[in-house]
């Protein structure tokens, strides 16, 4: 771990390297870099020295999301805002929002490189926590948006139980501060986020860069299953309440039900379950399950979660079960702005870049930014579609051809 020193030109290539040391991974084989823990902050000291180098001004707010300015020629104009985020999930990839600031910062350089001094000021931003480890995600941009409260700080617990006001005190920050890292929408001309697509279509489609419409949205449960606990040699069969049991129809109806929404882009999926009190000769007596579903249209995902929630009840009743279902998050699905749209069209077309205009399946902090600002994305493609995962690669003229385009869609909308 050898953070760069200030007025350091490391290309960005050398950067994902130098960034994956900050890692809490068990077998170091994948990066494990959660928001507030100690290797993410000094993560986050490393970019700050990144943006330094970069000639940009740095802040980070109440809620540790770090920004960095360059001044435009009319600094009052309302600037525009690009970046992504630099914490990860579990076991996971380096290209994962990284792509978004490392670019981010490399744009601007590459503008300044190029003579281009911008009329609005841009500012680099890495979100803090867009990934769950406190159950929702995009922590950063909602306390941006105004949409993360004080008392949210309590509620929310990472799967140690810890809560996220406590992960903040650790982190040397005030959870009674974090009103004060609200933005002024008017403040921001428009948001822009470069990242991996974290999927299979422009590999698949032979095509380097995507420009997103619309980003799908996550509705996000928790749901619980009670049953009783009992012996599992002594109960005979048809005297069980077992929630497992139920957990696991519950589960094959949830995918039976996403496949038969009408739209066809429907996803759902149930990527926790904690069964209790999970010993081999104990019925399980309670089951939490963290589920997860999205469309881009909310029309059919509400269908979806009412569908499902109806199954439940009656799998719940049909097994003597006692039923709880809490909702973690709910986002509207977004639609990007036409500026930004239109800047990164432009953008690949000066460059003779071949690009399609695509869905976001995965959610962004784009996607939470969009409620106060324009906003939009652009993607590269990721190697086989894999993401969340160490496996997660992007080819590094990708990555280059990434960071062009970025640079030119900035432009375009600092003019
Ligand atoms: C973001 O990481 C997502 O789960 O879409
Ligand atoms: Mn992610
Ligand atoms: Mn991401």
């Amino acid at each position: 771990m050898t953070p760069l020193t200030p007025g350091s030109t490391s290309s960005i290539h050398d950067q994902f390297e130098e960034l994956a040391a900050f890692n809490s991974d068990p077998d170091g084989g994948g990066i494990t870099r959660e928001v507030f823990t100690p290797e993410y902050m000094e993560a986050v000291d490393y970019v700050s020295g990144l943006m330094r180098a970069a000639g940009l001004d740095v802040r980070l707010d109440e809620f540790a999301n770090l920004f960095g300015r360059l001044e435009g020629t009319d600094p009052d104009a309302p600037h525009v805002l690009t970046g992504s985020h630099i914490d990860t999930t579990l076991n996971a990839g380096r290209y994962d929002g990284v792509l978004g600031v490392l670019g981010a910062i490399a744009a601007v350089r590459e503008l300044a490189a190029g003579g281009v001094r911008p009329r609005r000021s841009i500012e680099v931003v890495a979100f803090a926590g867009e990934e769950p480890r406190f159950v929702a995600g995009c922590l950063g941009s909602r306390a941006l948006t105004g949409s993360l409260a004080r008392a949210d700080l309590d509620g929310l617990h990472d799967r140690d139980g810890v809560s996220l006001a406590s992960a903040l005190l650790d982190a040397g920050l005030d959870p009674d501060r974090v009103g004060s890292a609200r933005l002024d929408p008017r403040t921001i001309h428009c948001f822009v986020e470069l990242h991996i697509e974290q999927g299979g279509v422009l590999e698949r489609r032979g095509v380097p860069i995507g420009v997103v419409t619309h980003i799908a949205a996550p509705h996000d449960l928790l749901v619980t299953l009670r049953g009783e606990a009992s012996h599992a040699g002594a109960t005979p069969m048809t005297l069980r309440r077992d929630a497992l049991s139920g957990a696991a129809e519950a589960a094959l109806e949830l995918e039976r039900l996403a496949l038969a929404s009408p739209g066809g882009t429907a996803v759902a999926t149930i990527g926790v379950l904690r069964a209790r009190p999970g010993a081999i000769n104990v019925i399980p007596g309670e089951v939490e399950l963290e589920v997860d579903i999205r469309d881009r249209e909310i029309g059919t995902r509400t269908a979806l979660v009412d569908g499902f929630t109806q199954a439940l009840e009656a799998i719940a009743a049909r097994r003597g079960l006692e039923l709880e279902i809490t909702t973690i998050t709910r986002d509207e699905p977004a639609a990007c702005s036409e500026i930004v749209v239109d800047a990164a069209r432009r953008a690949c077309e000066e460059l003779g870049v071949k690009h399609i205009e695509m869905v976001s399946g995965a959610y962004h902090d784009a996607m939470v930014m969009g409620v106060d600002v324009p906003m939009g994305m652009v993607f590269v493609p990721s190697v086989g579609g894999i993401s969340h995962s160490p496996l997660e690669f992007t080819a590094p003229e990708d990555l280059d051809r990434g960071v062009a385009v970025l640079a030119g869609t900035l432009a375009g909308l600092t003019r």
